[in-house]
């Protein structure tokens, strides 16, 4: 009930009674290129973003100034100023000022002008900093030599500005004067090295002093499976001087306590070989040995412009067990991705080891079978300080619940071991609740499960050997992703991954950054595409369709080369892990139909007319000889009739609309009398079989199926213990495919929000510019509550109700405007009020509601139009 009460307070503080000041405040949440204060920003024209803030219902913006500057106050746009431009756009909006330095900090404001003309205040000043953009601009050369490399260096004084711009393959830390810099773990990003390589850029003033200094890298062998360094930093003094502290071969280099580090294997540290000080001045380096200067790989260096993996928090161990002799084995409670950190007191050489596991056998001890060969273990060697010892990894990650402790000296406790859960840290940028506990216990495994698979790149897992960019699994989890959490930086950045790994023929591997080779199977190539479009449709992101327009037309083209007579017989997986097998060139050819539909799609809204028209008319051309091929006019079913071979042509509209209904009610039949209300779809069906339903007015059958606790369910694996979402809908612990964290079956998570909650964004107007608000207010659901945080304002939807009457309260972000549609429930005589005054009376519309601008009949709901605000709608009727 938390969301209902938010929205209340809202209502009040801003609702048509509420007495704010009137008018326009200041714009909150700016941002440039997604990112609040984004550092090393590499792209010459980056977009900037604000909030509309206003106390009054209808605000919108009908004019903005921005204005940037090199100076922090920003009295004067003399990088930029828009003066004062008639847009209602207050996202994506391109610099266009003097060109951009490298290396430069840029501040910026903005105000606007709203309905009435009235000017906001200025927003507070914000800042971002631009990387390097050329490789002149780079003076740093890659060295290797051993996992610990350093160098000191002089400075006449305290610097008045510096700025650190480095990379490390595999994996990196920087540390500064003794101290990490930034709070980044596994840095960089996983991309296709020899394409590109990513560079964080770090302010690091306050960690330079005047005198000697030192800089310190430490290496890890990541995905590269090897070790380089690149670090530049800039240095300018107050005096205007500016100096160039560069990784080159004045370098020395010495391997530390790292003894073995791999991401699936875990780390081995020897705490006796730790080189105390090396990392601060003063260090004798004498025993060290001269870096060599390495080849620049051949990826060429990017600003990683995502947010970046961190330690987002801690998990306390629920109990430990001792079930066999030197052995101790905590239970976290819940199934993430990350490290423990360990404290411990002993002997010198001491081997303390941590073995990580999703699964216990019955007898209390690890199952480690379905991690395969990833041995998952943290091996730690004591130095023997009488003050004891505290540990964690650096350049590996796990993924489990359950921790075996052996080699421990002495009896441990329940504190020893501390998780830390590790993953992109990606803001929470919404929440969903109801009035129905197992929706919110899956909730609770979508939310996990979704992004404890964020590491730089979307993850088929984070235990096995695997843990790779598996694209069907990247889209098929996207939205409830892009719903859940603020993700825009992140596929941004992956969508690039995928064109740099597309190869001539248009073709991309099933995984990105490709660790396997060949054409992608069509359902999981199709990623790029489909990621394009929902970042088009969920955050209004246009530029991303421009720079991907050829990218996906030349994907699509692969699979049409591919086709024979319009549909195509190419698969490897199809509709994977399913209950009732799907024939994969039927998948195959509605995700052959779909790209192309994309491509039109895209081609329409960028403009491109004879593009449009080309893959329009091919889209047809796919539709009808994918109907012509699968459809069965006898028994009114496509193909093999499995709930996904029903599904794909009904929710991609290929499906002719006289034959709709009569598809859908064997698709029903199938579910509710073939299979007593069970799913018997593979990962590609489940995500689609929840709207379909939806649409065709089945959001009851949706939910029942939703709320299922027998196999095949989400409950089901509630039921066995699950804290996040199964690969598989079996129960299986052996040493075959069985992750128990696997993202993409979270696909139901964005039906929450869309159905449940009933928010959408309108596809013509996306980045919910234009709001439908739909809740489906079925079964026994006596309320639901969903949140989103999107890029223009909160937007929510939370509704309650009793058997005669509705509430349903709404927020609009200024600048957005909606359709919301009150379902009648079957009720008589139905009255609408808002704030105790009718909207809707005696079967007709009543004006004169603040924000609200007319209302029909829409048959099942009284449909409303509505401008921005918050909203508390009551319905009541008999
Ligand atoms: C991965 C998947 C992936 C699949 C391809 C598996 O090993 O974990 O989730 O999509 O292979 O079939």
């Amino acid at each position: 009930m938390h969301k209902l009460l938010s929205v209340l307070t809202v209502f009040t503080a801003f609702g048509p009674l509420g007495a704010a000041a009137p008018g326009p405040l200041p714009p909150s949440g700016l941002r440039c290129e997604y990112l609040v204060h984004a550092m090393g920003v590499d792209v010459a024209s980056p977009r900037l973003f604000w909030r509309l803030e206003h106390s009054e219902r209808g605000a919108r913006q009908t004019a903005y100034q921005v204005l940037v500057s090199t100076t922090p106050s920003v009295s004067a746009g003399d990088q930029w100023d828009s003066g004062k431009l008639a847009s209602s756009q207050s996202t994506h909006v391109a610099y266009v000022g003097k060109p951009l330095e490298s290396g430069t900090t840029y501040y910026w404001k903005v105000r606007y002008w709203d309905q009435d003309g009235s000017a906001s205040p200025y927003s507070a000043v914000t800042r971002f900093d631009t990387g390097l953009f050329s490789d002149g601009d780079w003076k740093a050369r890659w060295i290797r030599g051993g996992n610990q490399l350093r160098k000191e260096f002089q400075l006449a004084a305290n610097p008045r500005r510096a700025r650190a711009y480095v990379s490390g393959i595999g994996y990196y830390e920087l540390r500064l004067n003794g101290n990490k810099v930034g709070r980044h773990v596994l840095d960089p990003g996983f991309t296709a090295f020899d394409k590109r390589i990513l560079y964080v850029t770090y302010d690091v003033t306050d960690h330079l002093r005047q005198g000697a200094n030192a800089a310190a890298i430490m290496l890890g062998e990541g995905w590269y499976r090897g070790r380089a360094a690149i670090l530049q930093i800039d240095v300018e003094m107050a005096d205007g001087k500016k100096l160039v502290i560069t990784t080159d071969g004045s370098w020395k280099g010495a391997q530390g306590p790292i003894l073995s580090d791999s991401i699936y294997n875990g780390e081995e540290y020897d705490a006796r070989k730790e080189t105390p000080g090396w990392d601060l001045p003063g260090y004798d380096d004498r025993a060290w040995a001269p870096v060599s200067l390495d080849d620049p790989p051949k990826g060429v260096l990017s600003a990683q412009l995502m947010p970046p993996i961190r330690v987002v928090g801690d998990i306390v161990p629920l109990r430990m067990t001792n079930p066999r002799p030197g052995a101790y084995v905590y239970d976290m409670g819940q199934n993430f991705s990350g490290w423990v950190r360990l404290r411990v007191k002993g002997p010198a050489g001491t081997v303390v080891r941590l073995r990580h596991a999703e699964l216990l056998y019955e007898d209390g001890t690890l199952n480690v079978e379905n991690l395969r060969r990833a041995r998952a273990t943290d091996t730690y060697i004591l130095r023997g300080d009488p003050e004891g010892e505290v540990y964690e990894p650096r350049f590996t990650y796990h993924g489990f619940r359950y921790v075996e402790l052996s080699g421990f000296p002495g009896a441990p406790k329940l504190d020893t071991i501390l998780g830390r859960v590790v993953h992109t840290d990606v803001a929470p940028s919404a929440g969903f609740a109801s009035s129905k506990p197992i929706l919110n216990q899956i909730q609770r495994l979508v939310f996990w499960g979704t992004k404890t698979n964020l590491h730089s790149i979307p993850t088929d897992c984070d235990q096995r050997d695997e843990r790779m960019g598996w694209l069907a699994d990247a889209h098929l989890a996207s939205e409830t992703a892009m719903l859940n959490f603020d993700m825009a930086a992140f596929y941004t950045n992956f969508l690039r991954s995928i064109r740099d790994s597309q190869d001539a023929t248009g073709a991309v591997p099933d995984v990105v950054p490709a660790t396997r080779r060949g054409p992608a199977d069509p359902a999981w190539g199709s990623a790029y595409p489909l990621l394009a479009l929902y970042m088009y449709e969920q955050y209004g992101d246009r530029r991303i369709l421009e720079q991907h327009f050829e990218g996906i037309r030349a994907w699509a083209e692969s699979l049409r080369s591919k086709s024979e007579n319009g549909t195509v017989n190419f698969v490897k997986y199809g509709d994977w892990v399913p209950i009732e097998p799907t024939p994969g060139s039927l998948v195959s050819s509605a995700y052959y139909y779909w790209s192309v539909d994309i491509v039109a799609r895209a081609a329409e809204i960028l403009g491109k007319k004879a593009e449009a028209e080309t893959y329009r008319k091919l889209a047809e051309e796919i539709a009808a000889a994918f109907q012509k091929r699968f459809y069965n006019p006898e028994s009114r079913t496509y193909a093999n009739a499995t709930q996904t071979a029903m599904t794909l042509p009904l929710y991609l509209g290929i499906t002719p609309e006289a034959l709709r209904r009569q598809v859908f009610a064997n698709l029903r039949d199938d579910i509710v009398y073939y299979k007593n209300t069970h799913l018997t779809t593979g990962i590609v069906g489940t995500k689609y079989i929840f709207p379909v339903l939806t649409q065709l007015g089945r959001a009851d059958l949706a939910y029942e199926l939703a709320t299922q606790t027998t196999y095949p369910s989400w409950g089901y694996m509630i039921e066995n213990g699950a804290t996040t979402l199964w690969e598989l809908w079996q129960n299986k612990t052996g040493p075959s495919m069985n992750s128990h964290n696997h993202p993409m079956l979270g696909s139901i998570g964005a039906w929450f929000y869309t159905a449940l909650a009933g928010i959408n964004t309108d596809p013509k107007s996306p980045g919910y510019a234009r709001i439908r608000i739909e809740p489906q207010v079925v079964r026994d659901l006596q309320w639901a509550s969903g949140s989103i945080d999107t890029l223009r304002g909160t937007v929510s939807s939370s509704w309650s109700r009793t058997p005669n009457s509705l509430r349903l309260e709404v927020t609009i972000p200024a600048g957005s405007t909606a359709e919301i549609h009150i379902p009648k429930l079957n009720l008589a005589d139905l009255t609408i009020l808002e704030g105790n005054r009718p909207v809707w009376q005696n079967g007709a519309y009543v004006a004169g509601i603040p924000g609200v601008t007319g209302a029909r009949d829409g048959g099942g709901d009284i449909v409303l139009e509505a401008l921005s605000g918050s909203y508390a709608f009551e319905s009541i009727g008999r």
